[in-house]
């Protein structure tokens, strides 16, 4: 008997919704799919989750300009990033426990955004080891984020085996002294199901009454890291230094200054203080300050081929993207996150052609301008 055979007739059968068209569509069948302790782990963000919608919405108030009658017959959005060579300007960005949402969790994402010709970067508290990671991606596919620990040594190892398994830039995630108190975890007691762990540091969370991350943190993570210590991160190896979670033009200065590689204007996908200013919003203050000294990604609200083309026009040397990946490994493992990252690449190729773009060489600023409705939204 079919399955639809044992369902009510009462009326017509539920029609095909065919395959996912877009990140939206993977977010609404992940949504239906996850169990929603997780689900609500990865979509939510802190307090009032005023920077979580925001992210989005300030994408809305930057408006495109097309250029019309350019040849836009053979366009390539090839580009590199931090000297690594990427298909597009999309990488993968760092989201820890993976295997929530499938068991083959970071392997499967590791795969994917190497066989789409990207760069993964990979939690400190991901729920695959970084050698497990490393033997399914080439070099130059994968990156490692770094939490600093109150245990240095710890903190020095994760280093040293990162660069040894062959990663080749480390991001040092800033915007976390403290995890942001996400009221979701709190009310779900949030915790790893049986079987997962930190899979890089070999533990699992500690058992609290709220959320368990939160606990973990605090407890773990160094919350006194300054400036002072970036120096001290740059002697554990000789990979690139990346900071993650800059929103302010003179932090952007003080980290060229020190001597960093690259940027991510990030406020961590909403998920830290609730009120800060949205990605795209804080970016153009951030390339401004940096003024082409260093590499500026940018994540956080990263939804369309359209937002990426904001963000190159506003300055962004690339973006990354954290809850697609997250939707389309929950909806279909690798498969699913391959997908993603090859809707996102056929969306902004359009948006490049319909723009009057070939190459990502050819996008600028004029491309973009704040919304004529901006003022309307403001008043609301
Ligand atoms: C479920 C989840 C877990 C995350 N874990 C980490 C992490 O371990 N380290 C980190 O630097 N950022 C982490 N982030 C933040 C992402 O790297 C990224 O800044 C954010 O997801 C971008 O926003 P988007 O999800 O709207 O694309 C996490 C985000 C999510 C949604």
């Amino acid at each position: 008997m079919s399955s639809s055979g044992s369902r009510q007739t009462s009326g017509p059968p539920s029609p095909d919704p065919g395959p996912p068209a877009s990140v939206p569509d993977y977010e609404e069948r992940a949504a239906a799919l996850l169990p929603r302790t997780i689900f609500e782990y990865y979509s939510g963000g802190a307090g009032d989750e005023w920077t979580l919608r925001e992210n989005r919405a300030a994408f809305e108030r930057w408006v495109l300009r097309p250029r019309v009658l350019v040849d836009v017959a053979d366009r390539d959005p090839a580009t590199t990033v931090l000297g690594s060579p990427v298909s597009f300007p999309v990488l993968v960005a760092p989201t820890a426990f993976q295997r929530m949402a499938h068991p083959d969790g970071e392997l499967a994402t590791a795969r994917a955004a190497a066989s789409a010709g990207t760069v993964m970067v990979l939690s400190t508290i991901a729920s695959a080891s970084m050698e497990d990671v490393a033997a399914e991606a080439p070099e130059g596919r994968r990156w490692f984020q770094l939490y600093i620990h109150r245990d240095r040594g710890l903190t020095a190892d994760l280093v040293a085996r990162a660069e040894a398994a062959g990663f080749g830039v480390l991001v040092l995630t800033v915007d976390t002294p403290l995890l942001g108190l996400r009221d979701r975890d709190t009310r779900n007691r949030f915790s790893l199901p049986p079987g997962i762990e930190l899979a890089n540091l070999a533990r699992s969370l500690p058992e609290v009454e709220g959320s368990a991350l939160f606990a973990y943190m605090a407890e773990r993570h160094d919350p006194s890291v300054t400036w002072d210590d970036l120096e001290w991160v740059r002697t554990l190896s000789g990979l690139p230094l990346v900071l993650k979670g800059v929103v302010r033009a003179d932090d952007a200065g003080r980290a060229v200054d020190a001597g960093v590689d690259g940027l991510v204007v990030s406020n961590h996908g909403g998920r830290q203080l609730d009120g800060t200013v949205a990605a795209i919003d804080a970016l153009p203050e951030v390339v401004e300050a940096v003024a082409g000294r260093v590499e500026v990604l940018l994540d956080g609200g990263v939804r369309r081929g359209s937002d990426v083309l904001r963000a190159l026009a506003l300055g962004a040397r690339a973006v990354l993207v954290g809850r697609p990946v997250l939707w389309g490994l929950a909806v279909a493992g690798e498969a699913g996150v391959r997908h993603v990252l090859d809707l996102l690449r056929a969306e902004l190729d359009v948006a490049m052609a319909i723009a009057g773009c070939r190459a990502v060489g050819e996008v600028d600023g004029d491309l973009v301008a704040r919304s004529p409705r901006r003022g309307d939204a403001q008043a609301r």
